[in-house]
């Protein structure tokens, strides 16, 4: 299939890219590299060996997008490009509603010009808000709690009315945290600027670019006090997404959301302990008061994944932490 990643020189748009190369799929890939570097391009190519398309595009650039659309053969859009971080969501609305809702508006307006009619929306499990029962099902009322959550479901809103209107087919996948790193120790996290994000945030800090962990609250009431989440080896999370694809083969209709995670939750001091244990890092911390817009706990039901894509987390916290190790170690061994 020829596949258009929006997004995908980002940490899960290169993860997924090389799966796809190495499937057989022609790939193209538009970024802006707000949040991404064009080094990994030439990382993708070293791992698969394999040629690939990028243009650089931004999605609120209609101009540029209508004339990257003409005279391509697009089978499939994976949507992953976006601005992800929730505290500066809440400080940037109108940045969020931009680079979220308009680009995407441009993308899904352009798709259908083109009769381009399939697409793979990177969601987040946050459109669920406050969850009232753990594990989460797709049925969970959405109540986004914080302007990212918002925007992402307003996409998914976009995207299923255009659905109901016979205009697309969509899978729309709701995860979490994704965590870990490929197992070439070639592909790493390069957001930029300081990491909201637990894993990154620990992954500069044992790289050295900080020297303590904030652990923000400690009395939640979870196994240990601290907040617990649905941590998912990116990995996995690259497969939920080619799974889904198998779905787009038939004929009919295609319209589907599905959780994507572990099934479990792990609180930040078991991440810490984890990787004393498995990665032999001691990580200095310190709590500090809870974070605005954090819940104790919250993880996906992901039955609904299992019984129609055949889809299931396969690796564990373990896994994150030997990738973290693995990654360091090639990055030693290159320097
Ligand atoms: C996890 C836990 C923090 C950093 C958000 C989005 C989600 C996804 C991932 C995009 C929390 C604690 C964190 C730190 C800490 N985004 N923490 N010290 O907030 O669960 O989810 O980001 O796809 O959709 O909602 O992820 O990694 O920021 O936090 O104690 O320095 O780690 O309080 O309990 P979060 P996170």
């Amino acid at each position: 299939m020829n596949i258009l990643l929006t997004g995908g020189l980002g940490y899960l748009g290169s993860h997924l890219a090389i799966e796809l190369l190495l499937a057989g799929h022609k790939v193209l890939i538009i970024d802006n590299l707000s949040n991404s570097n064009i080094g990994i391009l030439s990382k993708i190519k070293k791992i698969t060996k394999k040629n690939i398309f990028f243009k650089k595009i931004d999605l609120l650039d209609k101009k540029k997008l209508i004339n990257f659309f003409r005279n391509k053969k697009i089978n499939l859009v994976i949507h992953l490009a976006g601005s992800k971080s929730v505290e500066e969501s809440e400080n940037n609305l109108i940045k969020y509603y931009n680079n979220n809702i308009v680009s995407s508006l441009n993308l899904l307006d352009v798709m259908n010009k083109n009769n381009v009619k399939n697409i793979i929306f990177s969601s987040s499990a946050t459109v669920y808000g406050y969850p009232e029962k753990v594990p989460i099902k797709e049925s969970h009322i959405k109540k986004p709690n914080n302007t990212y959550g918002f925007t992402k479901s307003i996409i998914e809103d976009l995207i299923f009315h255009m659905g109901k209107k016979k205009l697309l087919n969509y899978v729309v996948l709701r995860y979490f945290n994704p965590a870990g790193f490929h197992n070439s120790g070639l592909i790493s996290d390069k957001s930029k600027g300081i990491p909201n994000n637990l894993f990154p945030y620990i992954f500069q800090l044992i790289k050295g670019k900080f020297n303590l962990l904030k652990i923000y609250g400690n009395n939640y009431n979870t196994r240990d006090g601290t907040a617990a989440r649905d941590y998912i080896h990116i990995e996995d999370l690259v497969n939920a997404h080619i799974v889904s694809m198998n779905l787009f083969k038939a004929r009919q209709k295609i319209s589907f959301v599905f959780n994507i995670g572990t099934g479990s939750s792990t609180t930040v001091l078991e991440v810490v302990n984890a990787i004393k244990k498995y990665s032999n890092i001691h990580i200095k911390y310190k709590f500090f008061p809870r974070r605005q817009g954090d819940v104790p706990e919250i993880y996906n039901d992901i039955s609904f994944a299992g019984k129609k894509l055949k889809w299931k987390s396969k690796k564990t916290i373990k896994d994150i932490c030997l990738s973290l190790t693995n990654l360091l170690k090639k990055k030693k061994d290159i320097k």
